[in-house]
């Protein structure tokens, strides 16, 4: 089987202008590929560029040069670098997921609805996916007085459960997810491993960055490390 992402020789520039057009070099020739099923894990210090090649395969910025293969159940192999709008807008739907360091808050909408948001667009009908999101809400330990609450008003913690479970609940093919345990105490982010080791068992493809040893223990299969914008080692699959 071929690999279900293959990042060929991807840079990215960022051009400033506001800072007489100073140029950084966020990514030089990254190349790396993601089996299918398997969990790799993104490591590196700050600024090494790990949230930028995590916003570069979400097609969230574009490229500079390179390729990213994807092998999409719609379209086949399919560049992300050269895909169309729609394509993104169709694959994002209904088979990549990014899950961002940080909630970005829907104003008016309650947790339960945020959370369910991606089911909805598929088409699942209200009640149905108010049940499963009720339920990852339920096990990720949020309290019940806050599901019909707006999670603008939520802790740090609390938003980022918010955060993984809208990005999980929808089971995507592809998980792109920027430190989903961060902030959070030991036992809900074992909530937050199992529920992403039972997302891998059903086929689900995971990019992780993550600073935390504990969680990367628990989930990575391999680790592929940054230094400034460049890939400088990539472990052997553990077999
Ligand atoms: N939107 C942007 N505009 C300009 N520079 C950016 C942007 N996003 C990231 N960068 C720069 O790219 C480099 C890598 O950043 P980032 O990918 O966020 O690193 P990491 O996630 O590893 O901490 C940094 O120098 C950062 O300042
Ligand atoms: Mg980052």
């Amino acid at each position: 089987m071929p690999p279900i992402l293959d990042v060929r020789q991807y840079t990215k520039r960022f051009d400033m202008h506001v800072l007489n057009g100073k140029r950084i070099h966020a990514l030089s020739n990254v190349s790396f590929s993601l089996e299918p099923g398997e969990l790799v894990g993104l490591v590196g210090t700050s600024g090494s560029g790990k949230s930028t090649l995590m916003k570069s395969i979400y097609r969230t910025y574009l490229a500079t040069s390179g390729a990213i293969l994807y092998q999409s159940l719609r379209y086949g192999p399919i560049d992300l670098v050269r895909a169309t709008d729609h394509q993104i807008i169709a694959l994002r739907r209904d088979e990549i997921t990014y899950c961002s360091q940080f909630l970005s808050v829907i104003p008016r909408v309650p947790a339960v609805d945020v959370v369910a948001e991606s089911l909805f667009r598929q088409g699942i009908d209200r009640d149905r996916g108010q049940q499963q999101s009720r339920d990852y809400l339920d096990r990720l330990g949020l309290p019940q007085e806050l599901w019909d609450a707006y999670p603008s008003t939520f802790s740090g913690g609390e938003q980022q459960r918010i955060n993984v479970a809208r990005a999980i609940i929808a089971r995507p093919r592809l998980l792109l997810i920027d430190e989903p345990t961060a902030s959070l105490d030991q036992r809900t982010k074992d909530v937050v491993i199992d529920m992403i080791v039972a997302l891998k068992a059903g086929g689900t493809s995971v990019l992780c960055i993550s600073h935390d040893r504990y969680t990367l223990d628990r989930l990575a299969d391999r680790r592929i490390e940054l230094q400034d914008g460049h890939v400088v080692a990539a472990s052997e699959p553990v077999s």
